[in-house]
């Protein structure tokens, strides 16, 4: 696992709580990076291949106990890496993946409150040392969250949750982009799509990106 990719390949991951207007922003920032000649990859978790699909339907609306929950996620996760994210970084592509192990450890790990050690030891099985090169973290009050989900579709059984659970999710974010910050970067996502945009520009900006 992790071979050494060549220096255009990029792995950038899009986090926060259900609600907080991630998938928005996702397409124009991969529209952006094509234009500069990036060949895409645009992927998801839990999900990305066929296996890790038909996982994800069962993690989403199939009661279970949180560790069989953070099993299914990590077992989606590998077939995912194995499958799509390795070889298309190996290819030098950049790949855009709706969510990664950081969910893992803001939902299972502070949502439901599991051992954050059992998680750490299922990443490094998992994934060896790999990570993204950028997470961008929307970051939102659980209660505009809420009212933001209230207008969209059927809820799935993360986002049934109560206000506590997803304070919990947020405070799971924060630990980890605090561990984490070269990596993270926190986006406003109370404030206006142009202007979550404008701050997704600049922050690309200055990476050179
Ligand atoms: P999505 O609706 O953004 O595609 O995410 C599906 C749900 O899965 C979301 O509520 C968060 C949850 N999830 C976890 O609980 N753990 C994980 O590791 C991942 C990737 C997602």
């Amino acid at each position: 696992m992790s071979p050494v990719a060549p220096t255009t390949a990029r792995f950038i991951s899009f986090e926060g709580i259900d609600g907080a207007g991630k998938s928005t922003h996702i397409e124009a920032l991969g529209e952006r990076l094509r234009q500069r000649g990036a060949e895409l990859v645009h992927t998801r978790e839990p999900g990305g291949t066929e296996l890790a699909e038909s996982l994800r339907e069962l993690i989403l609306h199939r009661g279970m106990d949180s560790l069989t929950e953070a099993l299914l996620v990590f077992a989606g996760r590998r077939d995912h890496l194995q499958r799509v994210i390795e070889p298309a970084l190996a290819a030098g592509k950049t790949v855009l993946c709706d969510r990664f192990t950081d969910a893992s450890f803001a939902y299972q790990g502070g949502g439901r409150g599991m051992d954050l050690a059992v998680l750490e030891t299922l990443e490094q099985w998992v994934q060896g040392t790999r990570q993204p090169d950028l997470t961008l973290w929307f970051d939102l009050d659980p209660a505009i969250a809420a009212q933001r989900r209230a207008a969209a579709r059927e809820a799935d059984r993360f986002e049934q949750q109560d206000l506590d659970f997803f304070t919990r999710v947020r405070a799971g974010y924060a630990a980890r982009a605090a561990r984490a910050p070269q990596r993270f970067a926190r986006i406003d996502a109370s404030l206006s799509v142009p202007e979550v945009a404008a701050q997704i520009h600049r922050l690309l900006e200055s990476r050179g990106w």
